[in-house]
């Protein structure tokens, strides 16, 4: 069993998809253990995405990540950090194929509608960035 964190965006929460997003999810097998709506103020982006600080793009991403309230969500499951992984599609929503939520429902790579932990330890350290 394995646990992930999953959000969705402020773009997929503006544009309705909290329950698409959570009925794929729940559809596919995976459990939802817990959840919160939040406004992400820049420090808490900072730490979420401490990994891309030093990216030309980190700018765009803090400044739309705070755009507007996100749901965070804790998901467990067998595999759960890859099939979430999957079920979103790559990163950019162009290349993403049709059946992914990318794929289904974004256009452009800032605004690509949900957020999943890339590893198990990734997992851990946003879960307990978001819930502690
Ligand atoms: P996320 O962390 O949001 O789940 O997305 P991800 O793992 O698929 O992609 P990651 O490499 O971690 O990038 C984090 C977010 O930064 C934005 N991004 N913009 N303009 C660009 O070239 C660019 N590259 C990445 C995306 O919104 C991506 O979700
Ligand atoms: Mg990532």
């Amino acid at each position: 069993m394995e646990h992930t964190f999953v959000m969705v965006k402020p773009d997929g929460v503006k544009r309705r998809l909290v329950g698409e997003v959570i009925g794929r999810l729940e559809r596919k097998g995976l459990t939802l253990v817990r959840m919160r709506m939040l406004t992400i103020d820049p420090a808490m982006a900072g730490r979420h995405y401490a990994e891309h600080t030093a990216k030309p793009f980190f700018g765009e991403l803090v400044a739309f990540i705070t755009s507007g309230p996100v749901v965070a969500m804790e998901w467990s499951g067998p595999k759960a950090v890859s099939i979430v992984r999957t079920l979103m599609g790559p990163t950019n929503p162009a290349e993403a194929p049709p059946g992914t939520l990318r794929g289904d429902y974004g256009t452009i790579i800032t605004e690509n509608i949900v957020h999943g932990s890339d590893s198990p330890e990734s997992a851990a350290r946003e879960i307990a960035l978001f819930f502690d």
